[in-house]
């Protein structure tokens, strides 16, 4: 890994191409969070930073997500592109460059670079035998299908044999391995080196690089009847965005110091077909690829659209401004902080509102919030809101300044989230502590004015530090905590050499605001949380099987299925997708449902539809409305159309 005091000044850093198939969710979001801190971190250190990402469009995945949408893909994808831009705005990422796949420059260069490893004789013709997962965008020799499906994503696989266009990955597995001994810090964390290891010694094949030709994919130039394979444009986004082949900004810029990834998309591209195709370039290297781990749900099961299982966070976000009275800037703020604080960055973990609830409370609204929300009354109280001269007896945080801020470089050096802010709490710990100890309160009453100006004087400055250190994590927090201390008037240093005691400039006068931090009630707030936001209660069989696994009749019987008339149908104000409908099930009041079809469906064509509606479903509260069961839609993606039946059957008819 690259050491903390790198002798090169820039920092380049990648998060994945996301699919546009998908909307934006808590996995894509929990990779660029992750890279927008590091991103920041290297700022504040003064180096040039490059962060990087985009959206990888080609392919058949996204082909057929917008066949079904019924949208030309380009159309598809503009759209979702901004849905991507959007939450990384709301997330507070600050990305330098946003790349897509089907720019045009990008698309050049994919080409110039396959024409050249065709001409290194690098990539050669051949004939395409085997299987393909479209989910995954990959190819899988019959060997390495579970049960006849993909052995990532458990779906089915398509039989393909066709000509295509081979690399010569399998030349480089020797190299390969040599350099991953030789470079630790090449790909972390080490399970996932070792990951890559077995996977390059259990025998790397040459990898098909083209498909048959299809109108989304990038041409192959030679040769009209392929189209170059999407993880080969995808991986090339890297040099691209970077200027190459031939630009002085790709000078400047190659190779990345991190490529951020999830632990999925590692072993067979970025751990094996990226380097060598690296190396077959003559190219360096990047420093490291960190493959992290997987966010799954609070019943430990992975997200998926078609489970309806996945996680908004920014619609996260905004329940807990709901609960917490925190604004949304906080409240986002507060979500990077659970996800890069909750689990280590190499690991899995699940995402449960408890755990983030008692985050927001502990570490957040206590610790930190006590910390500020104690000491800026005092210096009202008693040195009218200016802040002192450090005199005789203050830099009694000195020391734990400098040790934090080497534990946190370490840490950062080390891609460790975790141990960084468990080091910057440490720090909170001993301001609160300082504050106990030497009770400033009594040195006012006993008149010991030096020694009250000292200890404020600490702590305020203790804070300081804690809002620079904290920037990274949680920017919006660090500028409140800045411009309630005066540092932002005052236009103080915001640099990482400026994490030193005493820094801070006496005279400037600090601006109390509202509490940061309002403490939530948990038990409370988690009684109002929509169900599926809930945690899981353990006693009770979990609602979403693990994918493969069969029901019961006896567990499908539980659903209560019943034929609903959809009487009235509504826009629901200020939410674009949803719609709040009365369906009839034959019950004395028909019951309210929200639906998420405003995208796809005008509610007047939704009237007098009869539907299916999952009659015992724990009523939830959506935008404070009850919503008293789901009707049934189809679409992986999207709701495409509703379920609805062949005959005339009276409402509130079983459906088994
Ligand atoms: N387009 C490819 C990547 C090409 S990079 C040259 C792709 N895209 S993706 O949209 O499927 O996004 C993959 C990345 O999203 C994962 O590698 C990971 O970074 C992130 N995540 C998606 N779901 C995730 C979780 N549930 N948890 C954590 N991160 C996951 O693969």
């Amino acid at each position: 890994m690259a050491p903390a005091n790198r002798s090169t000044e820039t920092f380049y850093i990648t998060t994945p191409i996301y699919y546009v198939n998908d909307r934006p969710h808590i996995g894509h979001s929990y990779t660029t969070i992750a890279a927008d801190c590091l991103a920041r971190y290297h700022r504040l250190r003064g180096e040039q930073v490059l962060f990087t990402t985009g959206t990888d469009e080609p392919g058949q995945k996204v082909a057929r997500s917008a066949a079904a949408r019924d949208m030309a893909p380009q159309e598809f994808a503009d759209e979702v592109v901004e849905a991507f831009k959007l939450m990384w705005e709301r997330l507070h990422i600050d990305y330098d460059r946003f790349i897509r796949t089907t720019d045009p420059n990008h698309v050049k260069v994919v080409q110039h670079l396959f024409r050249r490893l065709v001409d290194s004789g690098e990539i050669y013709v051949g004939q395409y035998q085997g299987w393909y997962c479209v989910p995954c965008e990959t190819y899988l020799p019959a060997s390495e299908l579970q049960d006849g499906a993909c052995p990532q994503c458990g779906r089915q696989v398509e039989e393909v044999a066709e000509p295509a266009y081979f690399f010569r990955t399998s030349q480089y597995a020797d190299r390969l391995l040599r350099y991953i001994e030789e470079h630790p810090e090449f790909i972390m964390p080490s399970s996932r080196r070792n990951e890559v290891r077995t996977f390059i010694e259990g025998g790397m094949r040459d990898a098909c690089v083209t498909r048959a030709r299809t109108e989304w994919d990038i041409p192959v130039p030679t040769d009209d009847s392929q189209s170059i394979y999407v993880w080969l444009d995808a991986l090339t986004n890297y040099l691209t965005v970077v200027g190459y082949p031939d630009d002085q900004y790709f000078q400047t810029w190659w190779p990345p110091q991190v490529q951020l990834i999830g632990k999925d998309i590692l072993t067979r591209f970025h751990g094996t077909l990226w380097p060598a195709v690296l190396m077959a370039l003559d190219l360096p290297l990047p420093e490291t690829i960190f493959a992290h781990g997987w966010w799954i749900t609070d019943e430990g099961d992975k997200m998926s659209k078609s489970k309806g299982n996945v996680l908004d966070p920014y619609e996260i976000a905004r329940q807990l401004v709901n609960i917490s009275d925190a604004t949304t800037a906080v409240a986002v703020d507060s979500l990077r902080y659970f996800l890069l604080r909750e689990v280590p960055f190499g690991l899995d973990g699940s995402f449960s509102w408890p755990a983030l609830l008692t985050r927001f409370n502990a570490d957040l609204a206590n610790d930190l919030g006590n910390l500020l929300n104690r000491t800026l009354p005092l210096m009202e109280r008693y040195l009218d809101s200016r802040v002192p001269q450090p005199g005789p007896g203050a830099g009694e945080l000195a020391d734990q300044i400098d040790i934090t801020r080497t534990a946190v470089e370490e840490a950062m050096a080390q891609i460790d989230f975790r141990a960084a802010l468990e080091a910057i709490w440490q720090l909170i710990a001993a301001g609160n502590k300082l504050l106990d100890e030497r009770a400033p309160w009594n040195l006012y009453k006993d008149a010991k004015l030096v020694e009250l100006e000292a200890v404020l004087y600490d702590v305020l400055d203790c804070i300081r530090v804690i809002a620079i250190m904290i920037g990274p994590f949680m920017p919006a927090i660090a500028d409140e905590i800045r411009e309630q201390l005066g540092l932002e008037a005052a236009g103080t240093s915001q640099t990482w050499a400026a994490c030193q005691a005493q820094q801070l400039p006496p005279g400037i006068h600090i601006r109390r605001g509202k509490p940061i931090f309002p403490r939530v009630d948990v038990k409370r707030s988690l009684s109002r949380l929509p169900a599926r936001a809930k945690p899981a209660d353990n006693d009770q069989p979990s609602a979403q099987p693990p994918a493969g696994t069969t029901v019961t009749i006896d567990q499908f019987n539980q659903l209560e299925l019943k034929v609903g008339v959809i009487v009235e149908a509504h826009r629901v104000p200020a939410a674009d997708k949803l719609l709040r409908l009365l369906v009839d099930i034959g019950e004395d009041q028909p019951r309210q449902i929200v639906a998420g079809l405003a995208d796809q469906f005008n509610p007047r064509e939704l009237l007098n539809q009869r539907v299916i509606l999952v009659a015992n479903l724990e009523p939830t509260t959506i935008r404070g409305i009850e919503s008293q069961g789901m009707i049934l839609a189809v679409g992986d993606e999207e709701p495409i159309a509703v379920v609805t039946t062949n005959r005339e059957c009276p409402p509130g008819s079983t459906v088994r």
